[in-house]
């Protein structure tokens, strides 16, 4: 069959493949213990459900303007001024069927053929597919360790050509939890400004910072980075309503109505009913955010102390999002559970064939010396999961 270059070039999400195996031995009734989960364990709070079912009892049931309904703009607008300092009017936001739709529709209006988009690695897995959809050219970035896994500015000049047109950050990063300082966003900003670069924000993670961590959103340093910065955001993870997909991004006009013209052309409106629930969403009380990253909190720490008693195996704390990025280099060359370990993909294939445990390579977050261990899921699993892990690996003498 003849397909397209355009999706022959797609690789298929490297999570997908231990969780497809992981989903195969669970129906088979093997006990896995996840750690691979991409989204919060939490129900989506009543006040949320409600608003979505007085939509539908309404009638509220009918397209919206393809870029959003007014009501839920005036929310969004409310919320990023409340939250992070940021004043737009609602002629420059949009709401898309999840953040990574905001992301697709951001990449397709910015690139063309040829242009580079610089990414910090490790990164989110969609990213270089959709960069390398618009016609763009991933150019990764490595991030260290002992940095905190933030991208630094002199990495980013030695990696500038006359065709760079953009670069990505996420903060809080999924999968390494960093959360970016005000001094780092600062020189970011500078160099976007002085070299007339987009700078693309996804800030999905943003309510679940730890330790007194505050998050800044780069589009606040300044008129001309605002310009320049396409602020990401949703509600899949700050309200748990990942299978609602709502996402949204404020930026400049003509960039928001490009991706207005594209999204009017390609899905139309995000879900009439899930915009509602957005509204109630945005403008409810704070608490079951809070409840929520609080336990988030305590699994992180239980989870990090955890991971650092494994022989081989060492991890620093991460200050948001709700994912522990853990170097597995250590392990190379062990033979554990009678394979030779030379790979996350090799130790997570043990994981999951030896302890039940289920774990994400980091292979395809562009870290092979790292495995993804996700928090979202209850403490006992947590202690549970981490024992097995334990007995198959070893602790530290
Ligand atoms: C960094 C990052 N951006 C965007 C998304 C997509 O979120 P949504 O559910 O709103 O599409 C995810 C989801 O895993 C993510 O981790």
């Amino acid at each position: 069959m003849q397909l397209s270059e355009r999706v022959k070039s797609l690789l298929p999400s490297p999570t997908l493949a231990i969780d497809s195996k992981a989903k195969k031995m669970k129906s088979e009734g093997v006990d896995i213990i996840g750690f691979g989960a991409g989204e919060p364990d939490f129900d989506t709070p009543d006040y949320i459900k409600e608003a979505a079912i007085n939509a539908i009892r309404e009638g509220y049931t009918k397209y919206t303007p393809a870029s959003g309904s007014q009501e839920l703009k005036e929310a969004i607008c409310e919320k990023l001024k409340r939250d992070n300092g940021l004043e737009y009017d609602v002629s420059e936001v949009i709401v898309s069927c999840g953040a990574k739709h905001v992301l697709y529709n951001v990449f397709q209006a910015i690139c063309n053929d040829g242009d580079e988009v610089i990414l910090p690695a490790p990164y989110w897995v969609s990213y270089t597919e959709q960069i390398k959809l618009a016609g763009g050219v991933p150019v990764i970035v490595e991030t260290t360790r002992e940095n905190g896994f933030k991208v630094m500015v002199s990495h980013i000049e030695a990696a500038l050509t006359k065709r760079t047109k953009a670069i990505v950050l996420n903060n809080p990063c999924n999968p390494t939890g960093a959360v970016y300082d005000k001094d780092t966003l600062q020189a970011l900003a500078e160099l976007a400004v002085s070299k007339g670069l987009f700078v693309i924000s996804d800030e999905i993670y943003e309510k679940l910072v730890y330790d007194g961590e505050k998050h800044f959103s780069i589009a606040s340093f300044g008129p001309e980075i605002r310009d320049l910065t396409v602020t990401i955001n949703g509600v899949s993870k700050s309200n748990s309503m990942t299978g609602w997909r709502i996402g949204y991004a404020a930026g400049h006009r003509s960039l928001i109505k490009a991706m207005s013209n594209l999204q009017s052309h390609s899905t139309s409106n995000p879900n009439s009913i899930a915009q509602k629930a957005t509204i109630a969403a945005l403008r409810g009380p704070e608490e079951a955010v809070e409840e929520m990253r609080e336990k988030f909190s305590q699994r992180r720490d239980r989870l990090a102390e955890l991971i650092n008693t494994l022989d081989g195996v060492s991890c620093d704390k991460p200050m948001g999002a709700f994912y522990v990025f853990a170097d597995i280099s250590g392990l190379y060359g062990r033979e554990i559970a009678g394979r030779k370990i030379r790979s996350s993909d090799d130790i997570c294939d043990v994981l999951l064939e030896t302890a039940k445990v289920a774990v994400v390579p980091g292979s395809g977050f562009g870290a092979p010396n790292y495995i993804r261990f996700s928090y979202s899921t209850s403490m006992e699993s947590i202690e549970e999961g981490m024992k097995r892990i334990a007995q198959v690996i070893g602790v530290r003498k």
